[in-house]
């Protein structure tokens, strides 16, 4: 366990190291329960260290078996060992070659940081601070070296040993069992990206052929009779690398590339140099075990992988704090990759839900931070919806604000000046400023404040002038630790529209910076005005979600039914129609708590009836824009005094008017599946979403058929994504055939681990009366497994986070479940604890008597005895 007052990490301190680590030999010897690593280093001193400054190395949990510095060992005075350091007091002046080695416990490794292993193969998991668990080192990314990397194991256990770089040597150990393997990697990178693979795994092969005509073989690694299951991943793969040498520029630079599944991994995946390690479920897919999600998934994660080749591997981060410099831009390359791939709107629709789920939650609680922090106590925490989602969102407004060209050139010159380099969020704006001649001062504030801005929209028209003025307001909500704000440079695109959904060209616009069809808002409040506008045109704002903001722009039900039927943008067509549920919804959530009748908007209704029959829309559009805003983003948009059960109560409402409302069509909606074989491709997904989208309204309508129509469909499913997608219904709705449709899938895929874990899910985020007696007792099922954290994601945090209103129960045991769970895994995995503790981080908006119950139970869990850093943050700050 790590010590349990951490010291407080802040940019502002960054200095260089004091020493260098130009090569890094490993030599690593695998035995079960007793692993030993040499690790030789080639160290030197720079420039402006005073000769004789100490060496501090990091470590963790390391034990010291011995040392040497060129090739003499070390007398006791001449250095310090402990578990998380080792000292050397006086380095020589020149250049020197440290010899380490320790001992380490691969089998005991519960955290899945360092060298673990998961169902018996040997694997490693370093960024962001697991190499130290290895051997000791200077484990930050500014310390760039070359890797060469010897493994060895008894050939029996381990057939299979895979390092960075290329492969250059290996064969049998003589006069042993054992063999090995030597990888070498040429480009410098810094210890996060170390990765080493050892075990007995089968393969699937391919081969991809660079622009420059270089021949690179692609590996995908798995347990033996997986192998049927890479195909998407392959091909996601192949078309990922194609894909950044077109859009980007950006080759291939080793002469091979893998990657390896593993069952046990706390994350999604790790770009470590050439062998990228993956959690399974971002791997394997196939129809009978996989949903269009999961394929949906294994694609831009593959890519996300792949694209950090570039954005994060040659060219990394300076310290922690730069963390968006590789991930937000990633994130953003891959959202583009997976636009390319499939159809741009409904990506940018569901990106910008998760947004909004995910991301606005957080800038608007305890745990607010801007996209680049300022301090931190544990880095894992850090790897958040603000970072990521928000992170490719300020790089997508920069795209907006500079054109494709201008950012090209800007993504063009920073890849070429910063190849090789650990580098910062200033070098990376620099290169935008500079290949484009903008000052991007004021849009560097992205960077820097947290919190969502909410910009105020006020419009009028005049008639007889022929005049549109909008008066423009924008603000950040005061947050712990920011009490004001500056305004941000905030893209707003937009468009006019007339009567018969034709765009109108105004006759002049001013009062702000346009740039074709982007208002560039930058002060605090501006006045916009647009003449020679005869009829008075709907406002179209903020098309395709331009910039991460609220909006709230006073426009009347009429004008936004108008919007979700006439906007020639697709995101803001969608839009429209989730801001007038949403009203209704908050009606309806106001009713439910004064025990009132329920009474949804009929026109809502009537619109999504029209949504759900229009042909001429994209079947995946229809079945994005029929799903009603969810009970989080209810519960983000009331703000405070929420509470869930009115929520709930609110949109089965508002479900079942409209599924009773357009019964028939839905009926008629619900067979229109694609015939033929299961092919993913996003054509066929999108008819399976609509016509489970269909079927989910006509069960909620509360027809009589409904059960039977759904447990037909269950029996009748050709594959994962309407197996689950029937099964939930069942669950959820409380309909009959529920058991033993669970039964039956339980029966059909016991053996998978991944299908398994979805049946824990539907049932974890079951809003039934007695959702949360059902997942303590599946806390005690043979399947369930504390140590596996797909398992428990499955279960108690897909509860945490999907079933709002057994979580917030109010008797308070639905949080006193998730604090009991929470200090348990916090004793083996503190990433996967403070991952679930995060969904405490709305507990104040929450009504009187629920937040006094999540309180409580945050207390309990910050006053344990034992208690990591990384949990112990999440909780100090929510309580803050
Ligand atoms: N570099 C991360 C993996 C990572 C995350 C390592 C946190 C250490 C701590 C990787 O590139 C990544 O971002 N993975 C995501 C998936 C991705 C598609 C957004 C993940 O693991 O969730
Ligand atoms: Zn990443």
């Amino acid at each position: 366990m790590r010590p349990e007052t951490a010291p407080v990490i802040r940019l502002e301190d960054y200095e260089p190291a004091p020493y260098r680590i130009d090569r890094v030999d490993l030599d690593i010897q695998l035995n079960p329960k007793s692993v030993t690593v040499m690790a030789r280093l080639a160290i030197s001193r720079n420039e402006d260290t005073p000769a004789g400054t100490p060496l501090v190395l990091d470590g963790d949990e390391l034990e010291l078996t011995g040392l040497a510095l060129d090739a003499m060992p070390l007398p006791d005075s001449a250095y310090s060992a402990s578990h998380d350091k080792l000292t050397l007091n006086t380095p020589p002046a020149d250049p020197f070659v440290l010899e380490i080695q320790t001992k380490i416990d691969p089998d005991a490794n519960t955290e899945l940081m360092g060298l673990y292993r998961s169902n018996g193969t040997y694997c490693t998991q370093c960024e962001a601070e697991g190499f130290r668990r290895i051997t000791y080192f200077l484990d930050r990314p500014d310390i760039l070296s070359v890797y060469t990397t010897r493994i060895e194991a008894r050939k029996g256990d381990a057939p299979v040993l895979l390092g960075n770089g290329n492969p250059v040597d290996g064969g049998d150990v003589p006069g042993t069992d054992r063999h090995f393997a030597v990888w070498h990697d040429p480009h410098p990178k810094p210890s996060y990206l170390f990765a080493m693979v050892a075990g007995d795994l089968a393969h699937v092969d391919d081969t991809f052929t660079t622009a420059s005509g270089k021949k690179v073989e692609l590996k995908i690694y798995v347990e033996h009779g997986r192998q049927d299951r890479c195909a998407w991943a392959m091909d996601s793969l192949k078309r990922s690398m194609k894909w950044d040498e077109e859009v980007f520029g950006c080759e291939y630079d080793l002469d091979v590339f893998n990657i390896v599944a593993v069952s046990d991994f706390n994350m999604g995946a790790m770009e470590n140099k050439g062998l990228n390690i993956f959690n399974d479920k971002y791997v394997l897919a196939d129809a009978e075990t996989a949903t269009d999600q999961d394929y949906a998934n294994i694609e831009a994660v593959i890519a996300h992988e792949y694209f950090h080749n570039w954005t994060g591997n040659r060219i990394t981060c300076r310290d922690w704090f730069q963390l968006c410099l590789k991930e937000g831009l990633t994130v953003f390359r891959d959202q583009e990759f997976s636009s390319d791939m499939r159809s741009r709107a409904v990506k940018r629709i569901s990106d910008v839900r998760l947004l909004k789920s995910h991301q606005f939650p957080e800038d608007a609680g305890p745990l607010a931070h801007p996209v680049r922090p300022r301090k931190y106590t544990e880095i894992n925490n850090f790897y958040t919806a603000t970072v990521y989602e928000k992170g490719a969102e300020v790089v997508r407004m920069l795209k907006t604000l500079l054109g494709d060209e201008g950012f090209k050139k800007g993504m063009d010159l920073y890849l070429e000046r910063h190849d090789g380099e650990a580098t910062t969020i200033e070098a990376f704006l620099v290169c935008f400023s500079e290949a484009t001649a903008t000052d991007l001062g004021q849009f560097a504030r992205w960077y820097e404040q947290a919190g969502t801005p909410q910009v105020d929209v006020k419009s009028h028209y005049d008639k007889a002038a022929g005049e549109l003025t909008l008066d423009i307001s924008q603000s950040i909500l005061p947050l712990p630790g920011q009490a004001t704000s500056e305004s941000a440079v905030i893209p707003l695109r937009f468009g006019l529209i007339g009567p018969n959904g034709e765009e109108m060209t105004p006759a002049t616009r001013s009062g702000a910076r346009f740039q074709d069809d982007v208002l560039v808002l930058e002060e605090q409040s501006q006045k916009v005005t647009f003449t020679g506008l005869h009829s008075r045109p709907v406002l179209s704002l903020l098309r395709g979600f331009s910039a991460p903001v609220r909006l709230e722009a006073h426009q009347s039900a009429e004008d936004l039914l108008f919007l979700a039927r006439q906007d020639n943008d697709p995101f803001n067509r969608w839009q429209a129609l989730q801001t007038l549920a949403t009203h209704d919804l908050m009606r309806l959530t106001r009713a439910a708590r004064q025990n009132e009748e329920l009474a949804p908007n009929p026109d809502l209704v009537a619109a999504f009836g029209e949504v759900l029959l229009n042909e001429a829309l994209d079947p995946a559009f229809r079945a994005l824009t029929l799903q009603l805003p969810g009970e989080a983003d209810l519960a983000r948009d009331i703000g405070h005094d929420v509470d869930p059960d009115a929520i709930a109560a609110a949109r089965c409402a508002l479900r079942k008017a409209i599924g009773a409302a357009h019964c028939n069509a839905f009926k008629i909606a619900l067979a229109a599946k694609p015939g033929g074989p299961f092919s993913p491709d996003a054509q066929s997904a999108g008819k399976r979403a609509l016509a489970n989208q269909a079927l989910g309204y006509y069960a909620a309508s509360g027809t009589q058929d409904a059960a039977e129509i759904v447990a037909a469909a269950f029996e009748e499913a050709g594959n994962m994504t309407d197996r689950i997608a029937t099964l939930s219904l069942l669950v959820h709705e409380g309909l009959a055939g529920g058991e033993q449709a669970l039964e039956a899938f339980r029966r059909r895929h016991e053996a998978t681990a991944l299908a398994m874990d979805k049946w824990f899910m539907v049932q974890a985020t079951a809003p039934l009366s007695d959702g949360l007696e059902r997942v303590k007792a599946l806390t005690a099922h043979p399947l369930f497994d504390f140590a596996n954290p797909n398992r428990v994601r499955s279960l108690v945090h897909a509860f945490a986070t999907g079933n709002p209103t057994q979580f917030a129960r109010k008797d308070g045991a639905g949080f006193e479940f998730v604090a009991d769970n929470a200090l348990a895994i916090d004793q083996r995995n503190p990433q996967v604890a403070s991952r679930l503790l995060t969904c405490f981080r709305s507990w104040r908006a929450l009504e009187k008597s629920r937040s006094n119950l999540a309180e409580a139970a945050l207390q309990r869990i910050a006053s344990a005895e034992k208690l990591s850093r990384d949990s112990r943050d999440i909780v100090d700050r929510c309580l803050q």
